[in-house]
């Protein structure tokens, strides 16, 4: 029988086990959370245990031996327990279903992990994956310790295991590319409705107002009836000045005719995230200043689009996307060339950051900001520009290949201040997409929302 992508991934773990000096790796998933007495937070599973298992019942581990040897650790069935929180997968039916060599019941962890530890070189566990694990950890050891003079060989290094799989989630396969591309189309056809929407209560009513909460209701009504579980991230839904507060989430202030409106949402569909931003006026219509500053964000994003390809780095992007941002603060006028000089000096001095604070993207993948190590380890440190715009001596960023995935997201944040031209002022603006790097270069898969100032326009127009 072939192996399926969640045993083809343990083999593959378990030849970096082997090849790392053997062990064994034991991960679960998240926790249930209560929120009080009677119910939850809504469950969502641990982004690499489920990438190691396809399982998303809670109270699972995997135990993984460096042989390439698989224990899956879950709820036994319970008649009784099926009737409040429904079916369980269940000790027996796991290893047909799951690809595993074995299944016990959870209650009796210790037993398994201890029977499969001794003699093991390490032991490899999510570093900082909570308290629970590390204290369970902390007493399979000393268990194994304890039973020294019977010949128990207890393992003499704890190890991350996250290294080795975050290495492998950076780089998605086609499967999962396929999973981000209807992420993705879900969340830009969201986009679309709440851009329709806004333009569609102003053409109504063009002296009202429409609330945040009121266009995040349609971002939310799109990604649940096309099948999405649940938002990637909670969803910004910033109107006019709110946008120039970066974590700002939706809430209730009103959207009036002439603000622009920043739309930062993204759902998560089996598993996996999109992240979207699009910045609209919230009538249909750039004003003049809007329109301005709006041009320099696109032409920086696309820098950045220009310089995600294989070879490049991933800091590149950001670099590129300051060069045409700051460029174009200084033409605007809101850096001052007499005091801040041409753009190399207005960048090395961090000008910029006045109006641009944040890097210009991160990974994409099952987390929104998704695991992966952003620098080249294996290169010598040398001066870098980090990402608060200061040299500082650290590894090189890391090089693109193919199946990373990134997000493009320049902006321009202006708060009012002496010198900044009013015009400009509580215009927040920011622009993403995601991008997966190719073997010519990059394709983004969040367009489907527009993204030229025209062409929100125009959609804003359609009627129909
Ligand atoms: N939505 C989170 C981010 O853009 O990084
Ligand atoms: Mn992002
Ligand atoms: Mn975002």
């Amino acid at each position: 029988m072939s192996m399926n992508t969640f045993e083809e991934r343990r083999a593959r773990l378990a030849k970096s086990l082997r090849e790392a000096g053997g062990g064994l790796a034991v991960i679960r998933t998240a926790p249930e959370r209560p929120r009080n007495a009677d119910s939850d937070h809504p469950y969502r599973h641990d982004s690499s245990f489920h990438y190691l298992t396809g399982f998303d019942e809670p109270g699972a581990w995997l135990v993984l031996h460096a042989s390439g040897e698989s224990a899956l650790g879950c709820h036994a069935s319970d008649p009784e327990m099926e009737i409040w929180h429904g079916h369980r997968l269940g000790v027996d039916a796991a290893p047909a279903t799951l690809g595993v060599d074995a299944a016990f019941d959870v209650d009796t962890l210790d037993a398994a992990i201890l029977a499969r530890l001794d003699a093991a070189p390490a032991v490899w566990f999510p570093f900082g994956a909570g308290a629970e694990v590390a204290r369970r950890v902390d007493g399979w050891l000393a268990a194994l310790r304890s039973r020294a003079r019977s010949g128990v060989e207890a393992p003499m290094v704890q190890r991350d295991l996250s290294v080795l799989v975050n290495e492998m989630r950076l780089f998605k396969d086609a499967g999962e590319i396929a999973t981000m591309r209807r992420a993705a189309q879900i969340s830009a056809d969201a986009h679309v409705r709440a851009m329709r929407y806004a333009a569609a209560r102003f053409r109504a009513t063009p002296n009202g107002t429409v609330r945040e909460y009121e266009i995040e209701a349609e971002l939310l009504h799109e990604f649940r009836r096309r099948g999405a579980q649940s938002p990637a991230y909670p969803a910004i839904v910033a109107a006019g000045a709110n946008a120039c507060v970066l974590h700002y989430a939706a809430s209730d202030a009103e959207l009036r005719a002439g603000d622009l409106c920043l739309i930062d949402a993204g759902c998560e569909l089996d598993g996996y995230a999109s992240d979207i931003t699009r910045t609209f006026p919230a009538d249909g219509r750039f004003t003049p200043a809007q329109r301005e500053l709006y041009e320099i964000v696109l032409a920086a994003q696309q820098a950045s689009i220009d310089a995600t390809r294989p070879g490049a780095r991933q800091r590149d992007a950001h670099h590129a996307a300051v060069r045409v941002l700051t460029q174009g603060m200084l033409d605007a006028g809101l850096l001052d060339r007499d005091a801040v000089g041409n753009v190399d000096d207005a960048i090395r001095s961090s000008a910029y950051r006045q109006f641009y604070m944040h890097g210009t993207g991160h990974w994409l993948g099952r987390d929104v900001h998704d695991v992966g190590e952003y620098l080249s380890l294996g290169e010598a440190a040398a001066p870098q520009i980090d990402g608060m715009g200061r040299e500082v001596v650290m590894k090189p960023s890391r090089v693109l290949e193919p199946g990373m995935v990134v997000t493009l997201e320049p902006g321009l944040y202006v708060r009012p201040a002496v010198g900044v031209p009013e015009r400009f002022w509580h215009i927040g603006i920011r622009i993403e997409d995601d991008a997966v790097v190719t073997e010519a270069g990059c394709e983004l898969i969040s367009r489907g929302v527009p993204v030229a100032a025209n062409e929100i326009e125009a959609l804003m127009r359609r009627t129909s």
